[in-house]
């Protein structure tokens, strides 16, 4: 057979270019996620493969996050961002023409988005830990025709202080706190964009200042390298099946490592909750709310690989909700409602000698979900601050530098 010729359309940067973007604006759309204006037309101009020398031409127009550096222990630490994630971050920031920015965690090519929709009149300032990084960045700004965004090399926990105050902040590594710096630095009606973890969960939160803590103005599901240098505060990794099946932790989650790994060995438990949801619905609330309901919660890790050999039910790559209780834990699941499989009802594996307490324990927290995503309030405290000024009822997850309260206000009891 003869060797395909590449189509022109293929090694073209400008119609892979148009083509990614409109795969972006598309996807987000149909997550109910539509991108402003201005996104859309600073996706269309930006070169990305500018930003990844190295990588082939197609792959960087694919819609992927691409890893460029990873640690000793196999965790990537520096990537290029997804553009979905980009984009949707970009528009929760809300950038106006002249506004001063600071990005946190540089690559260029989130950099020059923002320098495209700040504009002449506005500046953009990215720092980054890595300096292998720092220049990469700087010369791949240049050659893209950003040359007025300044990188400093420098830990990002403190901002950068000279050139503070900013109009909007975007945190583009996974961050575990909230550091002061980062509210400290932001111009009056500014605006932090932020990928915090809580048990694990990452999600990308507005905050904006209001009366000496911030308030969320929203927040998106997301995935993120985390954060090196003086925040860094990694994930605990129990190991339920050598690399294949591991639980993360978080927080100050803990978990009887040596009872999971055995109740592994045990025959499944399950319980189904009578909740449902369409085929194309939003649940990651339901996630959240699991994070904070259950008394110890874990992440469950799996590779396809244990998926396929029957170890587990489900991989999913930012971990699925797990309840533990001492040698025991259920994890979250669901089942087609008809062959046409256009809803699902939620249920629970439970492992070990209490499986199916714990399964049922799960599900009598998903029948307590209200059904939507969007409704938790995420409120951010300086550290130190007493419980009777934190929102009453409100759960509290102490982080070093912040106290960060989840509350749901506006929930409707389903029970
Ligand atoms: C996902 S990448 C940033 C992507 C980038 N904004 C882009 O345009 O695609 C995360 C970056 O954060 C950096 N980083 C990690 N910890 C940091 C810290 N404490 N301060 C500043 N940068 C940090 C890493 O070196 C890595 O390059």
């Amino acid at each position: 057979m003869p060797e395909e010729e590449p189509t022109a359309a293929s090694s073209d940067p400008a119609v892979l270019l148009a083509e990614m973007a409109k795969k972006v604006i598309t996807s987000l759309a149909e997550l109910d996620m539509p991108v402003s204006a201005e996104v859309r037309a600073a996706l269309r101009v930006v070169p990305r493969h500018l930003f990844l020398p190295g990588v082939p031409l197609e792959r960087a127009y694919t819609l992927d996050a691409i890893v460029l550096k990873r640690d000793e222990t196999g965790v990537s630490i520096s990537s290029v961002s997804a553009p979905t994630v980009i984009a949707a971050m970009l528009d929760q920031l809300q950038v106006k023409p002249g506004h001063r920015i600071l990005e946190i965690g540089s690559g260029g090519y989130n950099a020059s988005l923002l320098q495209e929709l700040v504009g002449d009149t506005g500046q953009v300032v990215s720092v980054d830990i890595d300096p292998d990084v720092v220049a990469r960045a700087r010369q791949s700004l240049t050659a893209a025709g950003y040359p007025d965004v300044t990188v400093r090399c420098a830990d990002g926990e403190f901002g950068v202080t000279d050139l503070a105050p900013f109009d909007r902040i975007i945190v583009t590594v996974g961050a575990w706190d909230l550091p002061p710096a980062w509210s400290e630095q932001l111009a009056e009606g500014g605006r932090l964009v932020v990928p915090l973890r809580m048990r694990g969960l990452t999600r990308s939160i507005v905050f904006e200042r209001e009366n000496g803590h911030l308030a969320d103005r929203g927040y998106e599901l997301c995935g993120f390298v985390p954060m090196q240098g003086i925040g860094e505060r990694r994930e605990r990794l129990v190991s339920l099946h050598g690399e294949d099946i591991r639980l993360r932790l978080d927080d100050d989650q803990q978990a009887d490592a040596d009872g999971l790994r055995a109740a592994l060995t045990t025959p499944r438990a399950e319980a189904w909750s009578g909740t449902t949801v369409g085929k194309n619905t939003r649940f990651d609330g339901l996630h959240l709310w699991l994070s904070m309901a259950l008394p110890d919660f874990g992440l469950l890790a799996a590779t396809k690989e244990a998926r396929k050999r029957g170890l587990v039910a489900h991989s999913w790559g930012l971990g699925i909700p797990t309840a533990l209780d001492g040698a025991s834990f259920a994890y979250l699941t669901f089942r087609a409602t008809s062959t046409a499989r256009e809803r699902f009802e939620f249920g629970a594996y439970g492992h070990g000698p209490d499986a199916e307490r714990i399964a049922q324990r799960m599900v009598s927290h998903v029948r307590s979900w209200d059904g939507t995503s969007l409704n938790a309030r995420i409120t951010a405290y300086p550290a130190g601050t007493p419980d009777e000024q934190l929102p009453a009822g409100a759960l509290v997850l102490n982080k070093r530098r912040a106290r960060i309260t989840i509350s749901w206000p506006d929930r409707v009891d389903t029970r």
